[in-house]
């Protein structure tokens, strides 16, 4: 099987670390039975300034006409507003309908910031919920008053929680291949909302994510339920117990967050933006302007979300090898970057990582 991937390195270190995403795919044993070519696409802050528009055309129609999947880098985003700039990753979920921002968060079998193994992703809902962004400011008695839409739909609360319970599922099938890499034994997912305080629209995503998950086809996945506030109170205390957590837009946004920060540095956490049939893996943290050009990026956050796309391309062998060689190369720890307080390169750890597959 060959998959065309395009590749979309962004701004500051995306530079630096999609060209390692590149050689860990073209690394790949060959026993896998995989091939791969690229396409290189531009979008950014600095294809803003120079052709005026930070997400052509061109990068939009060669994804949806040529690519299996996509690498995302990072963007750097002016600091003040500036006429005509809009985010290209956010514009590029809308135009490939990637309704799912997909963000697992691990620690190795070595340990983590809380001492606990972690292994848990966060599937969030990527296109309602508050951040439809219908707002309006009325003046009354009470001086101004803002409101905004709550927007929960039946369609998009069923297609995310059954992304969810195949994540469930696909995450086990890679357990099983790389056995000893997770603490978790089976699979699990935990629909977060807040439905005793928001009985319609939370009330309706926790009901319709319940339905969702309710068929067979994921009988082996045990299915609970959590108010997103004491969630986010276990989730500090006892992270190792999640494995797959589905929410709505915002929480899912602030659990994602949050739950990053249990691991450490940054330059780990990978993310997948997924639709149906298509997924952009991406790196969790932003352009890095402070180490740019110095060749000392954290490749690991990008190989990761190498390993991620390629599970939503079904490949899930090939991920199982990512994610271990990965693992292995933190556990032994010889050749970390200086976030994670080591001395090695971008290019070091990544050499690292291709001798461990
Ligand atoms: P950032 O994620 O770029 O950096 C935060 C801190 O983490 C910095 O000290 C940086 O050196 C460190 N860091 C990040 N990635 C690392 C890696 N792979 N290896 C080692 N260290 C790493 O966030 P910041 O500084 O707030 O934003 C910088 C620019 O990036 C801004 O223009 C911002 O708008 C943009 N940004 C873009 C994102 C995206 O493309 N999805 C996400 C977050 C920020
Ligand atoms: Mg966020």
């Amino acid at each position: 099987r060959t998959l065309r991937i395009g590749l979309i390195p962004g701004d500051g270190i995306g530079r630096e670390v999609i060209p390692a995403g590149r050689r860990l795919l073209e690394s790949l044993p060959t026993s896998l039975g995989l091939k791969f070519s690229f396409v290189d696409l531009d979008a950014g802050f600095d294809t803003f300034k120079k052709t005026g528009n930070a997400l052509p055309d061109k990068t939009v129609d060669i994804l949806k006409k040529e690519c299996d999947g996509a690498l995302f880098g990072a963007v750097s985003s002016p600091s003040t507003k500036v006429a005509g700039y809009s985010s290209p990753i956010v514009a590029l979920r809308k135009r490939l309908d990637l309704y799912a921002n997909v963000r697992p968060v691990k620690t190795t079998a070595g340990g983590s910031a809380t001492g606990s193994p972690i292994d848990l992703v966060i599937v969030r809902e990527n296109t309602e919920d508050l951040y439809v962004k219908e707002e309006k400011t009325t003046e009354g008695p009470e001086g101004k008053v803002a409101e905004a839409i709550k927007r929960i739909s039946e369609r998009a609360s069923s297609r995310i929680a059954t992304m969810a319970g195949e994540i469930a599922l696909r995450r086990q099938k890679i357990r099983q291949v790389s056995p000893g890499t997770s603490h978790l034994s089976k699979p699990m997912v935990t629909i977060t909302h807040k439905s005793n305080v928001l009985s319609q629209t939370d009330g309706l995503f926790r009901e319709t994510a319940r339905k969702a998950l309710a068929n067979p086809k994921y009988s082996t996945v045990e299915v609970e339920e959590q108010i997103v506030d004491s969630m986010v109170y276990k989730l500090f205390r006892q992270p190792g117990y999640y494995d797959v957590i589905v929410a709505p837009n915002l929480y899912g946004d602030i659990l994602s967050d949050g739950a990053a920060a249990l691991v450490g540095s940054l330059g780990l956490v990978p993310s997948a933006n997924v639709g149906d049939g298509f997924a952009i893996g991406e790196p969790c943290h932003g352009s890095a302007p402070d180490i740019e050009g110095k060749g000392i990026a954290n490749p690991i956050a990008t190989l990761r979300s190498v390993a991620l796309m390629l599970e939503f391309l079904g490949e899930e062998p090939a991920a199982a090898k990512i994610y271990a060689a990965v693992d292995a190369n933190l556990d032994e720890g010889k050749y970390l970057s200086p976030d994670l307080g080591g001395k090695a390169t971008t290019q070091e750890v990544l050499e690292d990582v291709l001798k461990r597959l």
